[in-house]
């Protein structure tokens, strides 16, 4: 008999659903006994107790559904060595309600943080295997994590919608793409959707190149000009500032977003009309892609083959093509980002598309 708990974690993404049911079906279909017991609202329902024992008909009817049907909330690791409001220890009630259940392993779908405080728990002897999911695609360890690809798709569908209004009325656009810290998702939306400019944290922006290329763009007789910027897009001048400089910077902006602020500057500088649109967490809504749906399933049936080989303290990859394991403690902490040095960057310029450097 093999007992599992299983929760989702961190913001949610497109087949978490599909993660879940190849890991439940998998585990099912073995010839060992297995309970599967679900823990709601990701580690708030480890930390609280808050489950339940789930059956293979949780497991029916999910692979093309959004969201996560565990539940998901942010559990921030900066906070999870505090005690909570009742001065609970929360590292100590996740250890003992895994215990009080007698579980085996605990399979945790997640990004960044989520992998943190999945690392702690290794690190305080619990057995932990991770499934890589987010948006983002900034894990280290993998060279996608799902999620990402029906994201891309969601960025790309909102640029082309923008292309045919902003060629109607010849506007600047400014479409801003999800990501966090990182561009992968808008450098593949941006080039999916042909971007003009394509602005990501990675590569700081000079605002005045980015000008003279829609000026160029103008010059040369097309009446509009569309950016992907990223939400964490940075110009030259800020990533200078240190972090704090630069959080504090922003807080004390008027502007929503760096894109409006990134609008601002053209409007005032060329005079240009500029439109600016966030599809914001459309991005993470809606049914998985195809490609995220294999790869969920494929991350999912792999993480049960290690349950039920009890090899544990690993993160479920995707390297070269193929499903690995990746130790925990190599993952945790780190961020993968876009080498600006990478071909798919020098491609996109070759392209003609300017990153504003
Ligand atoms: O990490 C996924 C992500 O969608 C990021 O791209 C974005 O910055 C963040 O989560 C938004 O978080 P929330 O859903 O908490 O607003």
């Amino acid at each position: 008999m093999k007992r599992i708990g299983m929760l989702t974690s961190g913001g949610d993404c497109q087949a978490l659903n599909a993660a879940m049911r190849g890991v439940g079906k998998t585990l099912f279909n073995g010839k060992e006994d297995v309970e599967i017991y679900g823990f709601l609202d990701g580690y708030r329902g480890l930390i609280y107790g808050q489950f339940r024992m789930l059956t293979s008909s949780d497991f029916s009817g999910i692979l093309t559904k959004g969201g996560t049907f565990l539940g998901s909330s942010r559990t921030p690791f900066k906070q999870i060595r505090e005690p909570d409001e009742n001065g609970l220890d929360k590292v100590a009630a996740m250890k003992q309600n895994y215990h009080k259940l007698q579980l085996d392993g605990l399979v945790i779908l997640g990004g960044n943080g989520t992998h943190k405080t999945a690392n702690l728990l290794r690190e305080e002897g619990l057995n932990i295997i991770t499934l890589p999911k987010t948006i983002d695609n900034d894990l280290w360890g993998t060279d996608m994590t799902f999620g990402f690809q029906s994201a891309v798709n969601i960025a790309t569908e909102a640029i082309d919608c923008i292309h045919t209004t902003a060629a109607s009325h010849g506007r600047v656009f400014i479409v801003e793409v999800m990501g966090h810290k990182v561009g992968f998702l808008t450098l593949n939306a941006g080039m999916a959707g042909g971007a003009d400019i394509i602005l990501i944290p990675e590569i700081p922006y000079d605002i005045d190149k980015v000008v003279k290329k829609i000026q160029e763009r103008n010059d040369k007789g097309s009446r509009f000009t569309i950016l992907a910027v990223a939400e964490g897009a940075i110009s030259k001048e800020d990533a200078k500032l240190s972090k704090k400089e630069y959080k504090k910077k922003r807080a004390a902006s008027n502007y929503p977003s760096v894109s409006y602020e990134i609008a601002d500057e053209i409007q005032k500088r060329s005079g240009f009309e500029v439109r600016v649109t966030v599809p914001g967490h459309t991005q993470r809504g809606g049914s998985p892609c195809t490609y995220d749906r294999v790869l969920a399933s494929r991350f999912g049936s792999e993480a049960a083959k290690l349950v039920l080989k009890g090899e544990y303290g690993y993160m479920v990859a995707y390297k070269n093509r193929e499903i690995v394991k990746v130790p925990l403690e190599e993952v945790a902490g780190k961020l993968k980002m876009v080498d600006p040095e990478s071909s798919i960057v020098k491609e996109a310029k070759m392209l003609g598309i300017s990153f504003g450097d």
